[in-house]
């Protein structure tokens, strides 16, 4: 079960066209329900002949729509404002596979079956999100290329489509994004006026890699778990994120800005660029593992075994201190939020960083607990201001990185 996000509680309708994709749909419905969101779907008759409402309705548990004409439990609306009723109860309304029928019926107003009807009822009632699933062809066909454009102008949003391989084994644009892709559209539709609406945060993450020569490296364990969930829930509170990231195998939160970088002096540069200067960034959150030292020297070529052990050493250098460095700009970030990884004297050592890193809060953790800190889900944390403390119980990485969001939201200038 995963934590509450931004999809829990949600009402999300999911709208199924007549495409292949839609096989695709299932995994998404689920994927959202798992999120906690109530998710109704409505299937066009031709999506009805790839996939079978009971397929959604296992998925969801709820009903699925497949007519706007029942008025019944079965696949009917129990209620005589069939047409609205689904729209006005509705966070988002989202059309995941949509054909290029349906875009070409929503764009011009049509409104011939359940799911038409819907979107049309829905204008200045919820978001409408397409994901588009076609052949190339049809997809960049002008036709469809002005319906498109007539649907941006008019607020619509759009997850894809992508490119690549389709069904028919044709290459190019019109290819249906991953659910989980999807997902990540919906949750920054769904945030986009959230208490970050509009403000930018820059965040970093993961370790940073200090190279020995052209084979090797000193680096740490972190995974960049706890920043890449910051940089989501940013996103989930509709905040504008760059996201600075040492090397880390995770995927980008859909709406985020990812900078990836090595070595500590270049994620320093890089968070110089983006959070500091002529416009600097509302927050920044340095969530990193940022590496401390680097060997002094790189060897040009591959440290050989054939060396002579008595000079086998590696002479090490302190990196600059991002932070500090960050405290000594002139524009800087209005607000700045460190974390400490300590193994002892917690506190202590949180409150001495915070008035040597000039910060306004420092999310210190106690990186010798089992269940906290580094490569696991979970975290335990305690919030470190000049004014006080609050300590958090154990939560997901998810929770805390939402607490961190939040407090970040309190406390903006
Ligand atoms: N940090 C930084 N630049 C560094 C090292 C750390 O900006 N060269 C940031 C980290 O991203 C974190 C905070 O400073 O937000 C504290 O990091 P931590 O490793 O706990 O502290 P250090 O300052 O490195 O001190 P020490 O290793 O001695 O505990």
């Amino acid at each position: 079960m995963s934590s509450k996000s931004i999809l829990t509680d949600k009402h999300i309708i999911l709208g199924v066209t007549g495409s292949i994709a839609a096989y695709k749909a299932c995994a998404l419905a689920s994927r959202l329900t798992q999120h906690g969101a109530l998710v109704d779907v409505i299937m066009t008759e031709s999506a009805t002949r790839f996939v079978a409402p009971l397929t959604f309705q296992a998925l969801t548990g709820r009903p699925v729509y497949t007519t706007m004409w029942q008025t019944d439990a079965s696949g009917g609306l129990g209620t005589h404002i069939a047409h609205v009723s689904l729209a006005h109860e509705a966070d988002l309304l989202l059309i995941a596979p949509i054909t290029a029928n349906m875009m070409a019926k929503i764009a011009h107003g049509l409104a011939d079956d359940l799911l038409s009807v819907t979107a049309l009822a829905s204008a200045n009632r919820c978001p409408i999100l397409i994901a588009p699933a076609m052949d190339v062809g049809m997809y960049e066909n002008p036709v469809t290329l002005a319906n498109v454009d007539i649907l941006r102008s008019r607020g619509v949003r759009f997850a894809g489509p992508g490119s690549g391989r389709m069904a028919s084994g044709l290459e190019g644009l019109g290819r249906f994004i991953e659910p989980d892709e999807i997902a990540g559209h919906c949750r920054r539709v769904l945030g986009m006026n959230g208490s970050l609406a509009g403000r930018r945060v820059v965040v970093t993450a993961g370790p940073t890699r200090e190279p020995l020569d052209p084979v090797r490296y000193l680096t740490n364990y972190s995974s960049g778990k706890q920043g890449f969930a910051i940089a989501q829930a940013a996103v989930d509170a509709g905040a504008v994120v760059t996201l600075i990231t040492g090397p880390v195998s995770l995927p980008t939160p859909i709406g985020v800005e990812r900078v990836d970088v090595l070595d500590t002096r270049s994620m320093l540069d890089a968070v110089l660029v983006h959070a500091t200067g002529d416009d600097p960034t509302d927050a920044l959150i340095m969530a990193a593992a940022v590496a401390d030292f680097r060997p002094e020297e790189i060897a040009e070529r591959k440290i050989k075994k054939t060396q002579d052990p008595a000079s086998m050493q590696i002479d090490l250098t302190y990196n600059p201190d991002i932070l500090y460095e960050v405290s000594r700009q002139t524009r800087k970030p209005l607000l700045t939020v460190g974390f400490a990884a300590e193994s002892d004297d917690l506190i202590a050592h949180a409150q001495e960083k915070l008035a040597r890193k000039s910060l306004d809060m420092i999310v210190a953790n106690d990186i010798t607990a089992g269940d906290a800190g580094f490569a696991v889900d979970t975290n335990r944390v305690v919030f470190v201001m000049s004014e006080g403390i609050e300590e958090l119980p154990l939560m997901s990485k998810e929770e805390v990185a939402q607490r961190i969001v939040a407090w970040v939201a309190e406390h903006q200038m």
